[in-house]
């Protein structure tokens, strides 16, 4: 039995949300906001402890830096269970990155400072290591620039190793969306985007169009639209699978949350179905806390929520296999 049901590999960093504050900042002046979280951040850190929360086996490797924000950040990582034994530190007074979010009602401001983020390379990674998992999967493409060069030949590896392989790319702060993700998306079993993002990968105006066009690219899609939850392309089957109703505290990290759901319960060898419906409601999760870790982190609430919605009936009732 491989040792990991998913490995992944990608950024840390923290989150820093300041509530309250409007759109529009005056300069020069003392401007109070309402209220103030510090989260572990970063797309690929929150996947990584959600996975582990949730009870799966998870191997992350990372690079953070040797400030006490990356302390802080792999404190919090090591609680969930997930195995940190692979993540290394950069250099003297290297930075961990750090992102201020500034929410306004439904969107968001959000400032990354990358510290370190740009710095791991495939060299860093332990292929065997990376190896002894059913899964891998890669979260952040744009942001982990140092891996570029090398990932084309790592997922061809892990493929050839007999791993599955998914990506949610999150966004392109270049919105150029070209470069190894076009190399990247033979390899891939499972697309994890967002409306947004899908629509900007294929180049296409609408949902629909930009499924048609990954479609022929890529066996599986889960398309993450917000409260509507998802919309799933498998093969040539298109099919919506709607979101939970919740009253949402913070948004912040319901993609990633989503995506902790999907593959926690694809990997157990639910059907495309159940495993969106799974991440709707890992998603809808999320958002009852701020960040997208600390309802995860909230042991009560989690087990809570989950029971309420019968999260364990889409995992138990799996058929995929
Ligand atoms: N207001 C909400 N009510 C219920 N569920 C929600 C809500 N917002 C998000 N979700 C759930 O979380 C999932 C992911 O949310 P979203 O579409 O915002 O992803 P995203 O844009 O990738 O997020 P992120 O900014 O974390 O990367 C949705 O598909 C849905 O299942
Ligand atoms: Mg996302």
């Amino acid at each position: 039995m491989a040792e990991f049901d998913i490995t992944i590999a990608g950024e840390v960093n923290l989150d820093l949300i300041l509530y309250g504050l409007d759109e529009t900042i005056p300069l020069n002046r003392e401007i109070l906001a309402t209220n103030f979280e510090l989260t572990l951040g970063s797309s690929s850190a929150i996947l990584a402890h959600n996975l582990a929360a949730l009870g799966r086996r998870v191997g992350f490797v990372t690079q953070c830096g040797t400030d006490p924000l990356g302390s802080i950040a792999m404190e919090r990582l090591a609680e969930s269970g997930a195995d940190l034994s692979r993540c290394t530190k950069g250099g003297a007074k290297s930075k961990t990155g750090v992102t201020i979010l500034l929410p306004h009602g439904r969107s968001r401001r959000i400032l990354t400072y990358p510290g370190i983020m740009f710095d791991m390379t495939v060299a860093d990674l332990d292929l065997d290591y990376l190896a002894s998992a059913k899964h891998f999967h890669l979260s952040s493409l744009f942001l982990l620039r140092g891996l570029h060069a090398g990932l084309p030949e790592l997922f061809r590896e892990l493929k050839k190793r007999g791993l599955t392989l998914s990506l949610d790319t999150n966004d392109d702060p270049e919105d150029l969306w070209d470069g190894v993700l076009e190399l990247l998306l033979p390899y891939l079993d499972l697309l994890l985007p967002n409306d947004d993002e899908a629509r900007r990968i294929a180049r296409r105006d609408s949902i629909e169009e930009a499924l048609d066009v990954l479609s022929a690219r890529v066996p599986l899609i889960a398309v993450k639209c917000g409260s509507k939850g998802a919309l799933v392309q498998e093969g040539g089957r298109r099919f919506a699978v709607p979101g939970v109703s919740v009253q949402p505290v913070d948004t912040i990290g319901a993609g990633d949350s989503f995506d902790a759901g999907f593959l926690a319960a694809w990997l157990g060898g639910a059907t495309a179905e159940q495993s969106a419906q799974a991440g709707n409601i890992t998603g809808a999760l999320s958002t009852q806390r701020p960040g997208g870790t600390e309802a995860f982190r909230d042991r009560g609430l989690m087990e809570e929520f989950l029971r309420d919605h019968a999260f364990h009936f889409h995992l138990a009732r799996a058929s995929r296999k």
